[in-house]
């Protein structure tokens, strides 16, 4: 289905689905390509929460202390060179580490909300169902992914018991509306308490192959979408499709790029205190800073990014955008100020620092310089 729209210069929100596509808003002006809307496969099940992720270290003790120190905790009871960490929440573990000569991301596992998806996605993909290996048991679908990353379906685990953390959310003063009164804020520095994994933001050689991999067996539904200026899509924002019931503004990123790679993995934990709180305990252990503090523009969480201890990037997030299956998808022109509303500017690496070279190819130039644009030219 293509069809033309008139808004690359602005906000374009659409209803889309296999069957159906209609314009929501179409406040136009200049007319600069053809927008690709996302098309959405029928998904072969739904996928409902990221359980956890799996990383390869060298030196999994350094590792540990970075996870430790960033919010996670051990678990306890298990046994082996595998080590697993859990969050507050209620997942068994949110990241298994396994001992290796590399550094490398394993894959991640994303959670079934019925039993019987195993079977139907294991038969549609003509696999087994297997038993899961790491704490809280429960069974699995193991899948590979377009650029050969492990993603398991899993269900049947064991729910761990919240763990306690300090008083509920702090409530906000504003001019007109005193709700914190005789209680001052004094919240401890000590690691973020992390809840769970919130995103996985991978970068792929072939968006559409790798986002169509993941809409058509995990039911992903794109909350925001960046287009180059041929309206072809770059950068998709997807979240699990629950119905009725809210989902966070995307649990999977994808970024076209040169090669496969590990953006990031983002971690929601308590409040916007926490977040600051959690910044100066990993400063004051000697951690690297990567960016933020600040806020989001696709899905509007206050961040806070860090390099682990081999330099894979780590966000903290809290207060971040929920939306339902009604909330329609949003297409935007790739820019890099669109990644964050305040805060500094994106760090060196995460950006290019220079045009690409006279023979790229038209969609390498294009990428590069919407990137390349200092949206905020004060911040540096
Ligand atoms: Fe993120």
């Amino acid at each position: 289905m293509a069809w033309r729209c008139h808004a690359l210069g602005s906000v374009c929100r659409h209803r889309s689905s296999s069957r159906s596509v209609i314009m929501e808003d179409h406040a136009s002006s200049d007319e600069k390509g053809d927008l690709r809307p996302i098309e959405r496969p029928e998904p072969i099940v739904r996928a409902n929460a990221v359980a956890h992720v799996v990383f390869e270290r060298s030196d999994v003790n350094k590792m540990g202390q970075f996870l430790e120190d960033f919010g996670f905790k051990p678990c306890e009871g298990t046994s082996g060179a595998t080590r697993f960490f859990r969050g507050y929440g209620t997942f068994p573990y949110c990241v298994e580490l396994i001992p290796g000569e590399r550094d490398a991301f394993v894959g991640f596992a994303l959670a079934a909300s019925r039993a019987e998806d195993l079977q139907t996605l294991a038969d549609a993909e003509g696999v087994e169902i297997e038993p899961c290996d790491g704490p809280g048991g429960g069974k699995r679908v193991r899948l590979t992914d377009p650029d050969g990353r492990r993603v398991d379906f899993i269900h049947g685990f064991s729910a761990a018991q919240r763990m306690e953390t300090r008083a509920d959310l702090v409530a906000i003063n504003t001019p007109m509306d005193k709700r914190r009164i005789d209680a001052p804020i004094r919240t401890p520095v000590q690691p973020a308490p992390v809840f769970r994994i919130g995103h996985v933001v991978l970068q792929t050689p072939d968006f559409d192959a790798t986002a169509g991999w993941y809409m058509r067996r995990f039911g992903f539904i794109p909350s925001d979408v960046q287009l180059l200026p041929d309206g072809s899509p770059v950068l998709g924002f997807f979240r699990f499709n629950r119905g009725a019931e809210p989902a966070d503004h995307h649990s999977l990123a994808i970024l076209e790029g040169p090669a496969p790679a590990l953006l990031h993995i983002s971690t929601e934990t308590f409040d916007i205190e926490a977040v600051g709180q959690g910044h100066q305990y990993l400063r004051a252990q000697g951690w690297t800073p990567h960016w933020g503090i600040g806020r989001h523009k696709l899905g509007s969480q206050v961040f806070d990014y860090w390099k682990d201890s081999v330099g894979d990037e780590w966000e903290h997030y809290a207060d971040g955008d929920v939306m339902t299956d009604q909330y329609p998808t949003g297409y935007h022109p790739l820019e890099r100020g669109s990644l964050w509303s305040w805060g500094d500017d994106l760090p060196d690496s995460m950006r290019p620092s220079q045009p690409a070279p006279a023979d790229a190819p038209p969609r390498v130039k294009a990428f590069l310089e919407a990137l390349l644009k200092q949206p905020r030219p004060w911040l540096r």
